[in-house]
């Protein structure tokens, strides 16, 4: 409980990504802790790394281009303190690590797995605060915010786990329908 509150202030703290907890993170939690289930895999260490991924980019934004590396250093920081255990940190750092679909780090394990399709499932599921991120935060003019968009949607389609993406493209397609048409 302590980490939830921890990160949700950090998130609600944040100028740069307005809205990130509720719009994005929470989301990432929700998918990660149900793809644990569905593969069981270690749910702890997929929620614990679903909480930090974005942590460093939120807090501060000039790590935001190495987010990636940062909230895997600090996340780990963290749960040392609180005596977790060490062989999950380190499974919690290399899922953070290997998130980001613009980064071209192997994913070893199905927790980093998870936490992959996880965040991708959230951007597909809410590309409206992602146009709003662009447009708001990058300060995009439209027709540059939709291009960004559908970049980085396609690239989180590209990182689900392999298994998913049948399941997954029809809602791909139409979430992408949905922003050429917005
Ligand atoms: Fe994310």
């Amino acid at each position: 409980m302590y980490l939830y509150l921890h990160v949700e202030n950090i998130c609600n703290n944040s100028h740069s990504f307005p809205g990130i907890w509720r719009n994005h993170v929470v989301h990432v939690i929700k998918y990660a802790k149900a793809l644990a289930r569905k593969f069981n895999a270690d749910e702890d260490v997929c929620e614990i790394a679903a909480l930090f991924h974005d942590y460093a980019g939120i807090l501060n934004p000039e790590y935001y281009n190495q987010h990636h590396i940062h909230s895997a250093e600090i996340a780990s920081q963290i749960l040392r303190r609180i005596n977790f255990p060490d062989d999950k940190i380190r499974n919690i750092q290399h899922c953070i690590l290997s998130h980001r679909g613009s980064r071209n780090i192997k994913r070893k394990t199905i927790e980093a797995e998870i936490l992959a399709t996880a965040d991708a499932l959230a951007h597909i599921e809410n590309p409206d605060s992602l146009l709003q991120f662009a447009e708001e935060s990058y300060e995009m003019s439209d027709d540059k915010a939709k291009k960004w968009v559908l970049a980085k949607l396609q690239r989180s389609f590209n990182k689900i786990m392999h298994e998913l993406l049948d399941a997954i493209k029809p809602r791909f397609d139409a979430t992408v329908k949905k922003v050429i048409m917005s």
